[in-house]
């Protein structure tokens, strides 16, 4: 059920800086910044040939990615997302085989407009995973 990598998202304070870079010294095609209120992100993504880079930064006070970012002041890589064909399907595969589902486990919306999940990370080397259905 493991299909393409989404993308890898890094958390930064300013996710438009940050794109930037790969924009002018990468040549690299960015986005505009989508705000996520649900996620309480702001991204911008830049697009490779094989898959994409996700700049997070927090939006609202109870962001997610602000202990993340307490810890690492300098931003640093925050998760991996993979495509699941049927994301209840994989999420229901994923619990039987003992991995926690975060939230309510219900999937939200995601960047790109399709449901997303987010699995524990000491369930995946300590790596958080999101999983979106393709
Ligand atoms: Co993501």
């Amino acid at each position: 059920m493991l299909g393409r990598l989404n993308h890898v998202a890094i958390a930064v304070k300013d996710a438009v800086s940050a794109a930037k870079i790969y924009g002018s010294a990468f040549q690299a095609e960015i986005s505009d910044a989508v705000p996520l209120p649900e996620h309480g992100v702001i991204t911008v993504f830049v697009t490779l040939p094989n898959t994409k880079i996700e700049f997070i930064q927090p939006l609202g006070e109870a962001s997610p990615i602000a202990k993340f970012l307490d810890r690492n002041a300098d931003g640093g890589i925050h998760h991996v997302c993979y495509e699941v064909p049927d994301i209840i399907a994989a999420r229901d595969t994923l619990i039987k085989e003992g991995a926690r589902v975060l939230g309510d486990g219900q999937p939200k919306i995601g960047a790109h407009g399709k449901p997303v999940l987010f699995l524990h990370p000491k369930d995946f080397s300590g790596a958080l995973v999101e999983i979106e259905q393709s």
